[in-house]
C-alpha cells in the first residue's frame, strides 16, 4: 500500500513522503478501509505546517476525510460492517491520503453503495462546518431569518447557500469576483454583493431594510466588519477562518449600540464535545442531502497519490474554482 507520511513539521513540499508499507492490521474497535478518494483542504496544510489547533507527529498518516470501503475488521469489530462504503469522519485519528487506511468503526459513517465518490469524500468537514453554522447560532427556527456570509463561493459557502435554501433561510452573500457572483446566485443565494468600497451600502440595498440574524466569515478584516454591522440587535459574527490573514471584527459602535457578538467555531470543538449518536444522525442527514443532490460542492481536479507533489503545488499556487482531491484504484 501507499501513503502519504509526514516526515517533520516544514512547508507543505517538504514535509510529506510517499512510502510503500504493508496493508496495516486494523486493532481493537478499528476496521480497514480501502479508499476510493480523499479531499484535500486548506486545512491539511496548516496541519502539516504547525499552524492547526492540532500538531501531527512524523509518521503520520495526512489526510483528514475520505470515502473508501471496508475490506477487514479488527477484533470488537462488528464483521457487518465488511464490504460497506463508508466516509471516513475528521477526527485526526487517522490519514486518509493513502491506499488503505485503518480507522475506529465510531469514525465510519455507512455510505450509499450509489453515491457520488467525490461528493461523499467532501462529506466530513465543510457541509457538516455549515450545517453547524446554521443550525448551532442565532435564531434557527426564525422564519424568513437572514443569514449573511463572505466567501460565498468557497466551499464552505456553496453547502451554505445550498442548506439555507434547502431550510428555507435567506443568505445575503459576499464574494469579490462577478463570476463568483454569478455563480453563487446560481446555488439559490437571495443576495449576492460584490465586495468594494460601496461593501456597505450595497449590503443595505441588497437587504432592503432587513437586517442579518447570524454572520458567517471565513475572510476576516474589513468585510467582516461591514457584515457584522447588519446583525440584528444580538445578532452574533461567526468567524470560522481567516483566509485574509486579518481577523474577524465587530465596530466598537456594533458591539456597545445593537449589542452584536463575536464568537468562533471550529468542528473538531463540536464533535467531541456533541453525543456521539447526534453526530452520527446528523452525518447521516447530509448524506441523504448529498445522495438525493441537494448538496454538493464543485471539484476542480483529482490527482493519483503519485502525483501529489503536483497537488500540493496546485492547491497551494493556483486559483481555481472547486476542490481538489485524491482519488486512490479500487479493484
Ligand atoms: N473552523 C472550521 O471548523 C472550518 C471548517 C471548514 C473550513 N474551514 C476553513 O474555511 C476556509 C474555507 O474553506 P473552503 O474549503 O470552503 O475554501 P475554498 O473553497 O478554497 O474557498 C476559499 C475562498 O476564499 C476566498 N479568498 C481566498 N483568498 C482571499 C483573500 N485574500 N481575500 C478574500 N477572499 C479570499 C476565495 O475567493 P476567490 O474564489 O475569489 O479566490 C474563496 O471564496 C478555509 O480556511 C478552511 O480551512 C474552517
Amino acid at each position: 500500500m501507499q501513503r502519504l507520511a509526514l516526515t517533520q513539521i516544514s512547508e507543505p513540499a517538504q514535509s510529506m513522503q510517499l512510502l510503500t508499507d504493508d496493508e496495516p492490521t486494523p486493532g481493537s474497535g478499528e476496521a480497514l478501509v480501502q479508499m476510493e478518494a480523499a479531499t484535500i483542504n486548506p486545512s491539511d496544510f496548516l496541519y502539516v505546517t504547525g499552524q492547526y489547533f492540532l500538531t501531527p507527529t512524523p509518521g503520520t498518516t495526512i489526510g483528514s476525510e475520505g470515502v473508501g470501503r471496508v475490506v477487514a475488521v479488527g477484533p470488537d469489530s462488528d464483521t457487518a460492517l465488511i464490504g460497506k462504503r463508508v466516509a471516513l469522519l475528521p477526527t485526526y485519528r487517522h490519514g486518509t491520503w493513502a491506499t488503505y487506511t485503518t480507522a475506529l468503526a465510531t469514525d465510519l459513517i455507512v455510505v450509499p453503495d450509489g453515491g457520488d465518490a467525490l461528493q461523499l469524500a467532501m462529506l466530513g468537514i465543510n457541509p457538516m462546518t455549515a450545517l453547524r453554522l446554521l443550525r448551532d447560532y442565532g435564531a434557527p427556527d426564525a422564519p424568513q431569518r437572514w443569514i449573511g456570509q463572505t466567501a460565498g463561493n468557497s466551499a464552505v459557502g456553496e453547502y451554505l447557500v445550498k442548506l439555507a435554501h434547502h431550510f428555507g433561510h435567506r443568505t445575503l452573500n459576499v464574494v469579490r469576483r462577478e463570476q463568483a457572483a454569478k455563480d453563487v446566485a446560481s446555488w439559490g443565494a437571495d443576495r449576492v454583493v460584490i465586495d468594494g468600497p460601496n461593501l456597505d451600502a450595497d449590503i443595505t440595498d441588497a437587504l432592503a431594510g432587513n437586517t442579518l440574524d447570524v454572520a458567517v466569515d471565513s475572510i476576516g478584516g474589513p468585510s467582516s466588519t461591514v457584515l457584522g454591522h447588519h446583525l440584528r440587535y444580538d445578532g452574533t459574527l461567526v468567524t470560522y477562518a481567516f483566509i485574509s490573514g486579518k481577523p474577524s471584527e465587530l465596530s466598537i459602535l456594533d458591539l456597545i449600540g445593537n449589542h452584536a457578538n463575536l464568537t468562533g467555531f471550529w468542528l473538531h470543538n463540536w464533535w467531541q464535545r456533541a453525543a456521539l449518536a447526534q453526530v452520527r444522525d446528523e452525518y447521516q442527514q447530509l448524506v441523504d442531502l448529498i445522495t438525493d443532490g441537494t448538496l454538493s460542492a464543485r471539484v476542480n481536479r483529482t490527482f493519483a497519490l503519485d502525483d501529489w507533489r503536483e497537488a500540493i503545488d496546485v492547491a497551494q499556487t493556483h486559483s481555481r474554482d472547486g476542490k481538489l482531491l485524491f482519488t486512490f484504484p479500487t479493484d
